[in-house]
C-alpha cells in the first residue's frame, strides 16, 4: 500500500458475481454465495484495519426475490446464519450493525435476529457496518416521501421547509455521511438501484474479480485508484 494515502471514511460496495465464481468452478451457485458471505466477514477486517470508518454492503435487492425460490431461500438461510456469528463477531471487532432496507417481508424470525444485533451492536464504535437487505434505492425514496408526506399532513414538517439535509433524514441512511468510494465487482458497470442518492458525488471503481476472489489485496488497489483521482464537488477541488 502506498505510504500517506487518503483512506476513503464510507466505503460502499456491490457484492457482484458469486454466482459466476461458483460457476467458474464447476460448483452450484449457492455454494458462491456461501464463499462471497465468508469473503465478507475477511473485508470487513481489513476494512477497518486500513482505517475505513463505515462500511456498506448490497447483501439482498428487491429485485433479488425474482430469482429462484432455492436461491431466495439459500440467501435467506445465510442471512440467517450470518446474523448469528455476526453477533460474535461484532462484539470481538466492536463493530456496530445497522440495516438499510425494509426488512418487514422477511420472516419474522430473521427479522427478530437482526434487530437484536442492530440492538446489542448499537453502542459500538469501531467500524460502522451496513447491510443492505431487501433494499432499492428507489424504494427507499418512496419509502422515504411517504413519510415525508405524512409529517407535512400532521403539520410536523412545512412543504417549504424540505431541502437535501430534510430529505436525506428520511432514507435509511440518515445520519451516516456519503460513500467516498462505490466498489462493484465482476466487471459490471451499473449501479442496480445501489444508494441512488447517497452515490451523487461518489468516485466508482469497478474490480474484474468476482466477489469471493476480492481480497485486501483488491481493495488496497482500488483505494489507490481513489487517490489518484482528483475529488470535485460541483467544480470545487477538495483540498488534499
Ligand atoms: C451477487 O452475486 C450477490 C448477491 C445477489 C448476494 C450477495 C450475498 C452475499 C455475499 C452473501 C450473503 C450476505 C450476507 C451479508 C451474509 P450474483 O449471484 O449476482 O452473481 P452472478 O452475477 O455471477 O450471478
Amino acid at each position: 500500500m502506498i505510504k500517506d494515502m487518503r483512506i476513503p471514511n464510507h466505503v460502499a460496495i456491490i457484492l457482484d458475481g458469486n454466482g459466476r465464481w461458483a460457476k467458474s468452478k464447476g460448483m452450484p451457485r449457492n455454494y458462491g454465495h456461501t464463499k462471497g458471505s465468508k469473503n465478507l466477514e475477511i473485508i470487513c477486517e481489513e476494512a477497518y484495519k486500513m482505517g475505513i470508518e463505515y462500511l456498506t454492503v448490497y447483501a439482498f435487492s428487491t429485485e433479488n426475490w425474482n430469482r429462484s425460490e432455492d436461491e431466495v431461500s439459500a440467501l435467506m438461510k445465510l442471512l440467517r446464519n450470518y446474523m448469528k456469528t455476526a453477533l460474535k463477531t461484532a462484539v470481538k471487532n466492536n463493530m456496530k450493525i445497522r440495516i438499510l432496507g425494509d426488512i418487514s417481508r422477511l420472516d419474522q424470525d430473521l427479522q427478530d435476529s437482526i434487530k437484536n444485533l442492530v440492538q446489542k451492536t448499537a453502542e459500538h464504535t469501531g467500524l460502522k457496518f451496513q447491510i443492505a437487505i431487501n433494499y432499492g434505492g428507489r424504494d427507499e425514496i418512496i419509502r422515504g416521501i411517504k413519510h415525508l408526506a405524512k409529517d407535512i399532513k400532521e403539520e410536523r414538517l412545512q412543504a417549504e421547509d424540505i431541502n437535501e439535509d430534510i430529505f436525506s433524514n428520511y432514507l435509511d441512511t440518515t445520519g451516516l455521511p456519503d460513500p467516498d468510494l462505490l466498489i462493484r465487482t465482476s466487471g459490471e458497470m451499473r449501479l442496480s438501484n445501489f444508494l441512488l442518492w447517497q452515490l451523487a458525488y461518489t468516485e466508482f471503481y469497478f474490480a474484474d474479480v468476482h466477489w469471493p476472489d476480492f481480497n485486501k489485496q483488491e481493495l488496497e488497489q482500488a483505494i489507490e485508484k481513489y487517490n489518484l483521482r482528483d475529488r470535485r464537488f460541483g467544480g470545487v477541488r477538495e483540498e488534499k
